[in-house]
């Protein structure tokens, strides 16, 4: 007997913002409840966990837009995405909240071990600042037009568009989200991480994941190879987890910081519910215990490199053995947009739709490996070409044989011919191919797989013709009967963890003894179900018409004409922007040549710089590409100053660098910033700082 596994198993924790959309769906909630249910199947000791995510801006903005507290927001989403997860089957041991005192703890616990322990830098830097709302405008309160793409809806922290990870202060055209006004730049003090000194740690821990997912893995590797950064743990923001040290007035938490640590409060909370408080250590600190966290692929970095180094600076916590993200889905062939309401939300589908065809539709088609789409056309075919006819088929025939001509009794005391044993053979295989591909996390791989046994158990109904055995062989007719329920029970075990509903309501019209989540994966072949009476059968499957799904049709089709004349409006808009822009700065009267208002000097961004790496670019002589330091990031810069300096000559060196400029391509190399030198028409020399010993990331007043 192999021995029984003891898994964590997490799902990424959703915002409060909104309700939750078959995209969350396919990520990270699927895959994971399948997981789970696979593994308790197997007699695995697993605990899965899950909670609100209820800090953060997403927050305060969705709050702020429908006029009620972050509170209200927070109470009103947690009981709908509650309820939409237990809709759909996804059942774990504990969906707790980020407001909850003992989140809060636990998260002011980290911080104050690692402020203790030395493990945090305090800096300040400069941050836009909304002088109408007299707030600094943290991550998402700030949009403006993306550096790297152009996208005129920017946000603060990321860009949707092209999906990169925003310096706020890079963002051209900066607006506040909240009164839409310029917002100026104001200095700022703020606890970072400085991720650097965690790198080598990372970087060996991650080198020994050999089976983790290829995007996991190049996508750490990417950051790796552009350096860590210091990372600010702490935002100016009324709500959140209060900053733990004194003078910290009006600082939380930043949200990414808290936020896994959910993870870990949340199993907390689960202990004390089973009143066992102390047994979520033996999930968390204890080694034999594997920690797998289901995420979507834009939560890779959290998981894979900051968390894990806030895990490092604690004691004796686990560090995660899987994190398997999945691509995004789309819908229709257009990307899902929840601003712009064009998803399928949960709470709309339960309405109308049973959970277990959307679970099986999604599990057919998750994006495991790279994006995915979902249309109401595939699930009305997955639903009446699979569930329907083939899987519901043979459980149907099979049912209603029984019940005419064996009183609904399954024969006993048969005698089983080579053909019968080979079917419940290929049973066998077909559960533990399945079982393997889902631990591996293959599930679309392995739903096929499962279907697959569906269809063997037709083949063989077919070859069999119990229906002329009936007339000719009653004894053989009763042996490929009994063998037919024998496929049941292997089917009712297989499918349990993709359509769990189905599961339960066929388990219970078998009559099949015991519980269905008592059995072991790995025995459901075997089960016995000779002597056993059915119970009145039912319809399992029923076959979704064009009618039904013409509804969800005709309202994505609303929402792609609306989404279609807000994009074009948008590009008018800003093509009109950027033909005023050029037309007011030909206009303007050249007052006193070079003269500049404070404001205006205020609006370029300069910090000190250190050059970490330097190299010659081929095919341009006077350009070197250098890897400046910023302190909270590492940028690229191409300066032309190849005629000037050799490589080795300026590595090191502190450097002025203009921040916010857009950034732009240059020779085929991305140029994310510019170097201040003085010039004359035959010699540049760089400016540096006058002492060496100046922070990167310095601002320059
Ligand atoms: O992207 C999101 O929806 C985040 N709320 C996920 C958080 S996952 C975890 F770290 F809590
Ligand atoms: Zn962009």
């Amino acid at each position: 007997m192999t021995k029984k596994r003891k898994i964590l198993v997490t799902s990424a924790l959703p915002y409060s913002n909104g309700p939750i959309h078959i995209g969350h769906i396919a990520g990270a909630y699927l895959p994971a409840d399948i997981f789970v249910r696979y593994h308790r199947l197997k007699g695995d000791d697993v605990v899965f966990i899950c909670g609100a995510d209820e800090h953060g801006v997403p927050i305060t903005i969705a709050a702020r837009k429908r006029g009620i507290t972050p509170q209200q927001l927070v109470d009103e989403y947690y009981v709908l995405n509650r309820d939409s997860f237990a809709g759909l089957g996804i059942k774990f041991d504990n969906f707790s909240r980020t407001s909850l005192p003992i989140h809060h703890a636990t998260s002011q616990e980290f911080f104050l071990k690692m402020h203790r322990d030395g493990k945090l830098v305090s800096k300040e830097s400069k941050q836009f600042y909304d002088e109408e709302h007299k707030m600094f405008l943290a991550d998402r309160y700030v949009q403006g037009t993306c550096p790297h793409c152009g996208n005129t809806n920017a946000r603060g922290d990321q860009c949707e568009k092209c999906g990169s990870w925003l310096d706020p202060l890079s963002l051209i055209n900066p607006r506040s989200v909240i009164s839409g006004t310029v917002p100026v730049v104001k200095s700022t003090t703020h606890w970072y991480l400085p991720m650097a000194r965690f790198q080598k740690d990372l970087e060996e821990w991650l080198a020994t994941k050999k089976d983790w997912k290829d995007n996991v893995m190049n996508y750490c590797g990417g950051w790796f190879k552009e350096g860590l950064g210091d990372r600010a743990i702490t935002r100016d923001l009324e709500w959140g987890i209060p900053v733990p040290l004194p003078d910290s007035e009006g600082k939380v938490l930043y949200v990414w910081f808290d936020a896994p640590i959910g993870y870990i409060s949340a199993t907390k909370e689960w202990a004390e519910k089973i009143g066992e408080p102390e047994r979520w250590k033996d999930y968390w600190k204890n080694p034999e215990c594997e920690l797998i966290h289901f995420i979507g692929k834009d939560n890779i970095v959290f998981h894979a490199i900051f968390f894990p180094a806030v895990l490092m600076a604690q004691d004796g916590y686990n560090l995660p053995s899987q994190i398997p993200a999945n691509e995004f889905l789309n819908l229709e062939g257009r990307k899902l947009s929840t601003s712009r309401d064009y998803a399928v939300w949960v709470p709309d589908y339960l309405k109308s739709f049973a959970p277990d065809i959307l679970r099986y539709t999604l599990a057919a088609n998750l994006p495991e490996n790279k994006d995915a789409d979902f249309s109401w056309k595939t699930l009305q075919r997955c639903n009446n070409d699979e569930l329907a006819n083939i899987l519901g088929n043979f459980i149907n025939r099979t049912v209603t044989f029984l019940g005419k001509y064996f009183d609904g009794k399954v024969p006993e005391n048969v005698k089983l011919s080579a053909e019968d044993e080979a079917v419940i053979d290929e049973m066998r295989l077909g559960l533990q191919e399945t079982g393997d591909l889902i631990d591996h996390y293959k599930n679309r791989q392995a739903v096929g797989r499962a279907m697959d046994m569906a269809r063997a158990a037709n083949r063989y109904y077919d070859a069999m013709e119990p229906w002329k055995l009936r007339k000719e062989d009653m004894e053989r007719c009763g042996a490929v009967m009994y063998t037919c329920a024998r496929i049941i029970r292997a089917l009712n075990t297989v499918f349990h963890p993709f359509i769990p509903f189905f599961a339960d309501s066929l388990f219970d019209m078998m009559n099949f003894p015991g519980k269905l989540t008592d059995a072991e994966w790995d025995d459901a072949w075997k089960e016995e179900v000779a002597g056993i009476t059915i119970k009145e059968p039912r319809i399992l499957f029923s076959k979704l018409e064009d009618k039904d799904i013409a509804p969800e049709l005709e309202r994505l089709a609303k929402a792609v004409e609306r989404m279609e004349k807000e994009e074009a409006a948008e590009k008018k808009a800003a093509d009109e922007y950027a033909k005023s822009a050029s037309e007011k700065a030909a206009s303007v009267p050249s007052a006193p040549e070079g003269v500049i208002t404070i404001e205006e000097l205020g609006k370029v961004i300069l910090k000190v710089g250190r050059i970490l790496e330097a190299e010659n670019v081929p095919k341009a002589d006077k350009l070197l590409k250098l890897k400046v330091d910023l302190g909270g990031e590492t940028r690229q810069i191409l300066a032309g100053i190849a005629l000037y300096y050799k490589p080795e000559e300026v590595v090191g060196k502190n450097v002025i660098v203009v921040c916010n400029l857009p950034f732009r391509k240059l020779r085929g190399f991305e140029s994310q910033g510019m170097l201040l030198c003085a010039c004359t028409d035959d010699k540049v020399t760089l400016l540096t700082t006058e002492k060496t010993d100046v922070a990167p990331g310095t601002p320059i007043q």
